[in-house]
């Protein structure tokens, strides 16, 4: 039997969360408790991601659905040099990706870390979320796993990414020059039915050391989701985002009474309090509430939010963190 199906047996459907304070917000955080659909996503090429979610979504798919097919826009374009295909390599020159689901109702959750050879990482996690006893499957286990379950190897580097890497080994002749850039694509769903799900792909940071793994495909760190508080994703410096379990304190705040925009401004002073870098830190957040008002925050300026309500998608600008008062 598919794990879910047998997990689901046990499980009780969430009643939807109602939360009755501070519900005003940025630029596109409406609030719905009507069974409206909201898509929230990392970056401008979250757009994409949205609209095919809510494709699968209009015509009846589930929610998981919804966020793994989501994400693959992005794990498929060549031009997005920090996910998939277009990913830029580790040190030695190999594409390693990480990726994660969870579904928000049964907790259950698949990841892959530093996977090799495979173009949609996301459609690994999602077999390792129906199809194994096991949340989370690293390395040649995952790349084994992967063609156990029939996906094929590919070239996992564009042109562009192979490039990119012999440009950098010039600069850096030992390959011992500092990892950079991880933009994640993390994407969380709300369906009619007030079911959230959520996911994450990336090819972590670029130039890492093998087998570095950030906060994507980490359950409670790159992303968690809840139907009874929430759904939240990260993208950003991964070792700062885990340091705090970003994705589930902001979740857990808004389980509080939290607006998206008090728990993640939390979350981000937690993260320059615990850092050593303080405030010097690349993270940023993108949130559903179980009532359908949503959010966004970034410690620096330069991070956007794709959001979707009424069938209409929106790119909006997020505006620096400041350090908040809020206790
Ligand atoms: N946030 C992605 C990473 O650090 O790998």
């Amino acid at each position: 039997m598919h794990r879910r199906e047998f997990l689901l047996k046990g499980a009780t459907a969430g009643a939807g969360f109602l939360a009755s304070t501070g519900l005003q917000g940025q630029e596109g955080s409406g609030s719905s408790n009507s069974g409206e659909v909201v898509i929230i996503s990392t970056w401008p090429f979250g757009k994409d991601a949205n609209q095919a979610a809510l494709e699968i979504l209009s015509s009846g798919g589930s929610c998981l659905d919804a966020v793994e097919k989501g994400v693959m826009t992005a794990e498929a374009n060549p031009a997005i040099q920090s996910v998939g295909f277009g990913g830029l390599p580790n040190r030695s020159g190999v594409g390693e990706l990480d990726a994660a689901i969870q579904d928000g109702r049964s907790f259950e959750s698949g990841a892959v870390c530093a996977l090799q050879g495979v173009r949609h990482p996301i459609q690994v996690a999602r077999a390792v979320l129906n199809h194994s006893p096991h949340l989370v499957i690293v390395g040649e286990g995952a790349r084994e796993f992967a063609t156990a379950r029939g996906f094929g190897v590919e070239e996992t580097l564009s042109d562009k990414a192979k490039e990119a890497y012999e440009r950098w080994v010039k600069k850096n002749p030992g390959k011992d020059g500092p990892a950079e850039g991880h933009d994640t694509l993390g994407l969380v769903a709300l369906d009619s039915t007030g079911h959230i799900c959520a996911a994450c792909t990336t090819s972590g940071m670029a130039w890492k050391h093998p087998g570095r793994v950030g906060d994507s495909p980490l359950l409670g760190h790159g992303l968690y989701a809840d139907d009874q508080a929430g759904g939240c994703v990260a993208t950003g410096d991964g070792e700062e985002i885990t340091r705090v379990c970003g994705s589930f304190l902001v979740v857990e705040k808004m389980r509080q009474g939290a607006t998206p925009e008090e728990a993640i401004s939390d979350t981000l002073d937690r993260i320059a309090q615990r850092s050593p870098k303080g405030s010097n830190v690349h993270a940023s957040f993108v949130a559903i509430r179980a009532d359908g008002v949503s959010g966004a925050g970034s410690m620096r300026q330069g991070f956007h939010q794709a959001v979707t309500r009424s069938n209409e998608t929106k790119v909006i600008t997020v505006p620096a963190h400041i350090e908040s008062t809020r206790k």
